[in-house]
């Protein structure tokens, strides 16, 4: 049989079927040694052992020299459209300013906010293009990115509008999210207010224009209640997009208890639930985001109820969360500090990092795995096993990156 691309001699492919896991061990994955892959259309036609595959399909090949291949990563949560950058609130937080305090004095989301909308489409573009780059050659083959940094009608459009841009200029996948991120600092004493004018205007306008897959709210003290969170997600719900929310990530004000209520893939962040909120995500197939590399840039160290989740039987994701407060763009990363910050086995990382985050994006049937019929995204790793992820870390191990089939990076 024809196949565009065969790659052989993969000393061990590790991948995970029938995805989203709740508690994964290696009876859930798919562990194959001496594997082969044959690709066709973009597309994983066939897996199974080198010699077997080599046999049966005829194209291109390419030797993965005995390394590990998982599925590309899939990042879903990033602020990755944004201007400007706040090397000094870093300091002040190493101080011990908190995150909060920063945000409630005018800075960070705000400085952000006034540095984006300064900023020029192209300019936008091209560091957000940048930040992609970066992440393709580290693994990560599809992105969430929000909008959120403009607090406008015009000004998020133009956000979305450059995300689109990126997805149509770079091979990463993006997927695109209207945030509803803090109401502007001139509505702080009537941010319900804000939260009707981006339901009946903003959400409407952007689902008109095909610009969002997701609807998103940072429901959190300082940033929007639970009822304006509300109002923003059943907009959203309203006009045809999906819901996804950051939630209990500086304060436990009853945000993750919105998903008893309402239909939401994900809630991200999760440091201040309470424990038992666990149960609603399980009973409700809620992914929970968690974002390492955020909890260590918040400088506080204050970590999700992760036993409890695990117990519950909640899907674990993890995302980077780039953004100008957490500076690294790398879902390898993410997925390589998970083991310290979260407490993840090195094949929980990985499932965070590729199917359980594709379920959380609701692209588990298409995205995440290394099975047939699902698209050619896949990491070659300069690393034994997959005992080695997490153990081995602080530079690039991707050799290749394959998207869709077509060889992104390589150092091999
Ligand atoms: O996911 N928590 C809200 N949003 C971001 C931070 C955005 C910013 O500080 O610019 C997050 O951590
Ligand atoms: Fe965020």
């Amino acid at each position: 049989m024809k196949a565009d691309l065969i790659i052989y001699n993969i000393g061990e492919l590790v991948s995970f079927r029938n995805g989203p896991l709740a508690r994964v061990s290696e009876d859930n994955a798919v562990i194959v040694r001496d594997a082969g892959i044959a690709v066709r259309g973009g597309v994983i036609v066939a897996v199974g052992r080198s010699g077997e595959i080599r046999s049966r399909f005829e194209g291109e090949t390419l030797d993965a020299q005995g390394l590990l291949a998982t599925p590309g990563l899939v990042d879903p949560h990033t602020h990755l459209v944004f201007a400007g950058s706040r090397e000094d609130e870093f300091n002040l937080k190493l101080q011990g300013v908190s995150y909060s305090e920063i945000l409630a004095r005018g800075g960070g989301i705000y400085r952000t906010v006034k540095a984006t909308l300064e900023a020029g489409f192209n300019d936008l573009l091209s560091r957000a293009a940048k930040a992609a780059s970066l992440m393709l050659s580290h693994g990560t083959t599809t992105v969430e990115v929000k909008s959120g940094y403009a607090l406008s009608l015009e000004g998020e459009l133009k956000m979305l509008k450059v995300v689109k841009a990126l997805g149509e200029a770079s091979k990463i996948t993006v997927i695109p999210t209207l945030l509803a991120h803090v109401p502007p600092r001139e509505y702080r004493e009537s941010s319900l207010e804000y939260a009707r004018h981006f339901a009946e205007i903003m959400v409407p306008a952007v689902s008109r224009e095909k610009l969002a897959v997701y609807v998103d709210v940072f429901c959190d003290r300082g940033a929007f209640n639970v009822e304006e969170s509300r109002i923003i997600i059943e907009a959203g719900l309203k006009h045809g997009l999906r819901a996804r929310m950051h939630a209990d990530q500086l304060a436990y004000i009853g945000c993750s208890k919105l998903a008893a209520e309402l239909p939401i893939d994900s809630l991200d962040h999760l440091e201040k639930m309470p424990e038992e909120n666990a149960r609603i995500l399980a009973e409700k197939g809620v992914t929970a985001v968690l974002t390492p590399t955020s909890i260590m840039a918040m400088m506080e160290l204050k970590k999700p109820p992760i036993e409890a989740l695990r117990k519950a039987g909640v899907t674990i994701a993890v995302a980077s969360d780039y953004n100008p407060n957490n500076m690294t763009p790398l879902q390898q990363t993410a997925m390589d500090i998970a083991p310290y910050i979260l407490n993840l086995t090195p094949l929980e990382a990985l499932a965070a990092a590729t199917v359980n985050a594709a379920k959380s994006l609701n692209m588990h049937h298409k995205l995440g795995s290394i099975s047939e019929g699902y698209r050619a995204d896949i990491v070659l790793w300069e690393l034994e096993n997959y005992k080695w992820i997490g153990y081995m870390w602080g530079y690039n191990k991707a050799l290749a990156v394959l998207k869709d089939g077509i060889i992104v990076h390589e150092k091999i």
